[in-house]
Order: structure tokens, then C-alpha cells, then sequence
């Protein structure tokens, strides 16, 4: 099984796990069969992970299903000092656990740094959570009678992971998950499994207990996801990932009305106000639209700039552009790394197409890198409009389409003419109309004179199409939880 990755130069060697986690067992595939994970980068193997499907992923939910009783049953004290625990081995790993994250998704490494502190974040943030998981107690509405609601687990949960986040999307899931007593089975995208796995194998150090975290992986998504949702004795699935996916899962859990958390695709506009500070405004786009090189679900997608401010805010823009460096995530001074796969390239390239066919102008970028692969030239559209495919869906790559408007009311029109509602951005110093604004944006999270929005001490997740819950905040563990009223007479 050796690979590049003995290149990778980790301290720990140990973290660099390429079995599926089954009932606190490191197992194979029951056929045997192994899939290869690549570096986007240059397209090196970095190792293999098991080949798994629906019989091994019914194991791991009957595992999480048998652990279930003696984790609910801990103290949220105990369960707390698990994450605690778990929190402090991310960190002290945290640079080996980045150049595993940069090395199968890309990003670069000072991104992949942010990231585990984030996920880690995570960790501390429902360990702190676990204790305040309580219910009340109730004016009763009759004098022999007295009632309450308690906060208990859901059960088994599955998670499917996407591979913009490995680690991240891991740890907003997985934290809430463990924090209510649940346990959990996870499916981390093909693309970018090592992340997930380097976690399970922390959370063994850190005494999380056989079952309580059961990690599968595969290629066949449908037959995991099918198994996940058919299964009874799972309670529970949390999804990020596209609509489309989102929605079958949905479909597929209907029947046994499973509860769901679905944290979909965007379509984020950034407003650029004439009161806006242009030059923080720049720097709020390159944050939010180049961050992970565009391959974010909150990136900004639609950048809407008012008529009077248009040419001086393109022009600065472009030159802010112009000054990000791309490369390999683990070489330096890299800003912006490869797209993950040929898929996303070409997604990229069609929307910059239809864009350019349909009477957009570009003004830097706009074809792939001279470092050849999923390297694409960080790019600047003007003149962008509501027809363009770019205007429609997500381009999930580092394009930034420059749209014109003339009134708030105009904007706010536009902003909102999309199925998709997860972030939306705006740039002003008008006191008035940052309530304006953020009231009337149809989406889950406003950043107000900001790119960057994202932690996890705030409530993450969409409206319409972009999916519904919450993850991190407060309201995150509810989301892991029953609400159950107890109704005591008698008295
Ligand atoms: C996402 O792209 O789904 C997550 C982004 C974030 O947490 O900031």
C-alpha cells in the first residue's frame, strides 16, 4: 500500500489511514476492492481506500446502533471531555493534518491550517454545548399537574461529506453528533477521504468508544446513501453537497421519515453599494469568491455593483486579482490551488463560454493555467447578466462576474431572483439600509461589510433550495436532538 504519501513528510505517520473504520476495527472492503485518492495538484497517488457498498455500510450503522445505549447513556460531562480531548489532538497534529487536507483536496496549506482550527473549533465548541443540552420546566396550565421537556438524542446518524471541506463539514457534523449522545456513520467524498480518516483515528485516541464513529468509504455514493436512507435503525442524515443529491436523499428518506439536515448548493450575490468602502470591498471578494479557490458553497457568485462605482471598483479588482498566486497548495507561497477534478474544470470553462457568447467582456483570466491539469487563471467577467449560466448556478471555480445595478430596490430584485438562498454579501456605510438589506436578502447568512462569514459559533445553512438546519451555534445541537414533553399528574 505504499504511495506518494510516504512524500508528504507527516510527523505521524500513523494519520495517514487508508482502511474504513467498522465498530473501533480498521477493515477492508468485503470484496477486497480499493479506490485510488489523487493529488489535484499533479495528480500523484496519495494512497487507497477501501471499495466499500451497502452490506459494509449496514455494519457500521448496526456497530453505531449497538454503541448507541452507553454513549447516550454518559454524563454530558464525559462526553464533553471526549471532544475536548479530540480538540487538543487536532491541534497538536494540525500540520500534519493540513498537508494530508492540501495534499487530496488542494487548497493552500495556510487555507488547510484555517480549516483545522475551524473543524477543531468545532470539537470545542459543542464540548462547551453538551453541558447547557437542557430541556424546561412549564407553567402549568392545571393545578395537580406539572410538565417538562427534556433534550435527548436522536440515535444513529449518517453524515455525507463533501470534498471542499474535508475536514471541516466533518467536525460541524460530527461534534453537534457526539455532543447530544448520538452516534454516527460517515461517508466522506470519494475525492478527499485521508481527512476523515485521520479524524477517526484521533477521535480512537481520544477514548471516543468502538461504534460511537464508524467510517465508510467508496465510490458507490448511491448505494451508501441508499443503504443510509433505507436503514430503520438509522434516525437521522446530514447532507452537504449539491441540490440535486440533496433532494434524492430527501425523496429516499421520506418513507421513513427520517430526520434531516441538507446544507446544499448557493448562489451568493455580493452588493457593492456607491457608499461602500471600495477598497475593503475588494478585499471582501477576493475572501469570499477566491477562497478555496472558488469552491465554497458560500462564495460569492453573482457580484452586483452599482452603475456609479462600477469602472473604478472593476479596475481595482482586477488588479487584486492580477497579484494571486497559483500554484501547488504545499509549495510556499501558494493562494490559489488546482480545481479538484477535470469535472470542475470544464464546469468552469463552460460558464466563462456561455459568459463570453452571451456579450460578457473579460477583463483578466479566462482560460486554464499555464501549470497545466485542473489549474484555471483566476478571472474577472464585466458586464455579466440574469441570462448567463454563471447567474444561474454555481460556477464553483475562481470566476468573478461583475453585474451592473442602479437601485436598492433593483439589486434586491436581482439578488433574489434565484431557487438558492444559503449566503449573501453587501459593502455600505448606510446604517439604514444594512437592515434594509439584510432583512429583504432571501438567504440563511448575511455577511454585512464582509467576505468572510463562517464559524462555528454561529448558525450555518440555507433557505429554498440551498437546503434547511443549522449547523454550529447554539442551534446545532438541537438539530441532533428530540424534543420530548413529560407530563406528570396526579399530584
Ligand atoms: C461550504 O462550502 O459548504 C462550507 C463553507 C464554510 O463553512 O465556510
Amino acid at each position: 500500500m505504499g504511495s506518494h504519501a510516504e512524500g508528504l513528510g507527516l510527523n505521524d505517520a500513523g494519520l495517514l489511514r487508508q482502511h474504513a473504520l467498522i465498530g473501533g476495527q480498521w477493515c477492508d472492503a468485503d470484496a477486497g476492492g480499493r479506490c485510488e485518492v489523487r493529488n489535484p495538484a499533479n495528480a500523484a497517488l496519495l494512497g487507497t481506500v477501501p471499495e466499500m457498498a451497502a452490506a459494509e455500510t449496514r455494519r457500521a450503522i448496526d456497530a453505531a446502533h449497538a454503541a448507541f445505549p452507553a454513549w447516550a447513556g454518559k454524563t454530558a460531562d464525559a462526553r464533553a471531555q471526549v471532544l475536548r480531548d479530540l480538540h487538543a489532538l487536532m491541534l497538536e497534529h494540525q500540520e500534519d493534518l493540513a498537508r494530508l487536507l492540501t495534499a487530496e483536496q488542494g487548497k493552500p496549506l495556510a487555507e488547510a491550517r484555517g480549516e483545522i482550527t475551524y473543524s477543531a473549533g468545532y470539537l470545542q465548541w459543542f464540548a462547551e454545548q453538551a453541558r447547557r443540552m437542557d430541556g424546561e420546566v412549564i407553567q402549568s396550565h392545571a393545578a395537580d399537574k406539572r410538565l417538562l421537556t427534556l433534550r435527548q438524542p436522536v440515535g444513529v446518524v449518517g453524515m455525507i461529506t463533501p470534498w471542499n471541506f474535508p475536514s471541516a463539514m466533518l467536525g460541524r457534523k460530527l461534534a453537534p453528533a457526539l455532543a447530544a449522545g448520538c452516534t454516527v456513520v460517515c461517508k466522506p467524498a470519494l475525492q478527499t477521504p485521508f481527512s476523515a480518516l485521520a479524524l477517526g483515528e484521533l477521535a480512537q485516541r481520544a477514548g471516543v468508544p468502538p461504534g460511537v464513529i464508524n467510517i465508510v468509504t467508496g465510490h458507490d455514493a448511491a448505494a451508501i446513501g441508499a443503504e443510509m436512507t433505507g436503514n430503520p435503525k438509522l434516525r437521522k442524515l446530514s447532507f452537504t453537497g449539491s441540490t440535486a443529491v440533496g433532494k434524492t436523499l430527501m425523496a429516499q428518506s421520506a418513507p421513513d421519515l427520517k430526520r434531516l439536515s441538507l446544507e446544499l448548493g448557493g448562489n451568493a450575490p455580493f452588493i457593492v453599494f456607491d457608499d461602500a468602502d471600495l477598497d475593503a470591498a475588494v478585499a471582501g471578494v477576493i475572501a469570499s469568491k477566491f477562497r478555496n479557490t472558488g469552491q465554497t458553497c458560500v462564495c460569492a457568485n453573482r457580484i452586483f455593483v452599482q452603475a456609479s462605482v462600477y469602472a473604478a471598483f472593476a479596475e481595482k479588482l482586477v488588479a487584486a486579482v492580477r497579484q494571486l498566486r497559483v500554484g501547488d497548495g504545499l509549495q510556499g507561497e501558494t493562494e490559489q490551488g488546482p480545481l479538484i477534478d477535470a469535472k470542475a474544470l470544464a464546469k468552469v470553462e463552460a460558464h466563462v463560454a456561455d459568459a463570453l457568447a452571451n456579450g460578457a467582456r473579460l477583463a483578466i483570466g479566462g482560460q486554464r493555467h499555464a501549470l497545466g491539469g485542473t489549474f484555471y487563471t483566476p478571472t474577472v467577467l464585466l458586464d455579466a447578466d440574469a441570462r448567463m449560466q454563471l447567474a444561474q448556478e454555481e460556477t464553483f471555480g475562481p470566476v468573478a462576474p461583475l453585474f451592473c445595478f442602479t437601485t436598492e430596490a433593483d439589486v434586491i430584485a436581482q439578488a433574489n431572483a434565484t431557487p438558492f438562498g444559503l449566503a449573501g454579501y453587501f459593502y455600505t456605510r448606510d446604517l439604514a439600509r444594512s437592515w434594509r438589506v439584510s432583512e429583504a436578502l432571501q438567504c440563511g447568512i448575511v455577511g454585512i461589510n464582509t467576505g468572510l462569514i463562517s464559524t462555528e459559533v454561529a448558525p450555518f445553512g440555507g433557505i429554498k433550495h440551498s437546503g434547511f438546519g443549522r449547523e454550529g451555534g447554539k442551534d446545532g445541537l438541537h438539530d441532533y436532538t428530540e424534543l420530548k414533553y413529560v407530563c406528570v399528574g396526579g399530584l
